[in-house]
């Protein structure tokens, strides 16, 4: 039977995602220390795999899978996997395992480990996201939020920021498709006169987690997964922020903004001028 989002054991699911994420995060680590190289592209020669992203993944699966056998994973590496026949929860585990893998192969230390629970079709038209939790390992920081309870930094609840004269601090960021950078440019021209600086940190989890706490004011991105944004995305709501994509639209491939919603509005109408 499928829960309905008022049934949802979020305090359950929050710290299966913690304990996982933390475990999933000194793998990373472990592995990064030890020597790292890329084991396959993807969709373009910058769109990069390694090992460490797959171990990673392969463990995530394995706890979720053996603590909720009853629940569906969708993952970067490993694609959809459904719950089995007759034992469906209705809650999808969506995870990034490694998000940040460029920083991550170039010794970059800013990379994290992204899980989100989510209730409805894993994409993000139609999910409720439940739980998400991003945690850094390098710099050992676990953002976590749940639907309805805020969102978190440790104990400390985090609220999105709000620009100031100076202008906002703004992340972005640039597919791994080259055909693509043109469009990436020109939306970057348009959203600048709003920004104080631009940042392009290259990993999309942090980037919304980041907005979540106020360390950035606000981002936009074309390209993006479901599980670039499923917990990050969640951060931000509970952070009293807006994330959305096309005007109207959900968060997505063809775009997510993601801000307090002042300057929301300000970088969508930037985007779509
Ligand atoms: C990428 C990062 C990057 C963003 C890309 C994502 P990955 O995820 O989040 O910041 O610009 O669109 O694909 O490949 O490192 O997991
Ligand atoms: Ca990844």
């Amino acid at each position: 039977m499928e829960e309905s989002s008022s049934r949802v054991d979020r305090t359950g699911l929050l710290a299966l995602a913690v304990d996982i994420a933390r475990e999933a995060g000194a793998l990373a680590r472990r592995r990064r220390a030890e020597g790292v190289a890329v084991a396959a592209t993807k969709s373009t020669l910058a769109d990069v795999v390694t090992e460490a992203d797959r171990e990673v993944e392969d463990l995530v699966r394995a706890r979720l899978a053996a603590a909720r056998p009853g629940d569906a994973i969708l993952g970067e590496e490993g694609g959809a996997t459904g719950a089995p026949a007759g034992d469906p929860t209705g809650i999808t585990w969506v995870v990034d395992p490694i998000d940040g893998t460029v920083n991550y192969l170039y010794g970059i230390p800013h990379y994290a480990v992204s899980i989100a629970a989510v209730t409805g079709e894993p994409t993000a038209a139609r999910w409720q996201q439940q739980v998400g939790v991003v945690y850094q390992p390098v710099t050992d920081e676990l953002f976590h939020a749940t639907r309805g309870g805020g969102a978190w930094l440790g104990d400390q609840r985090l609220h999105v920021g709000a620009p100031t004269a100076a202008g906002a601090l703004v992340a972005t960021g640039f597919g791994y498709d080259p055909a693509t950078h043109e469009g990436d440019f020109a939306r970057l021209r348009r959203v600048m006169p709003l920004a104080r600086d631009i940042r392009r940190a290259g990993a999309a989890s942090l980037d919304l987690a980041y907005v979540a706490a106020g360390r950035l004011d606000g981002y936009f991105e074309r390209g993006l997964h479901p599980w670039d944004h499923a917990a990050g995305g969640l951060l931000v709501v509970e952070a009293g922020g807006r994330v959305g994509g096309m005007p109207d639209g959900a968060p997505g491939r063809e775009m997510t903004i993601a801000a307090g919603p002042e300057l929301f509005e300000r970088i969508s109408s930037a985007v779509y001028q």
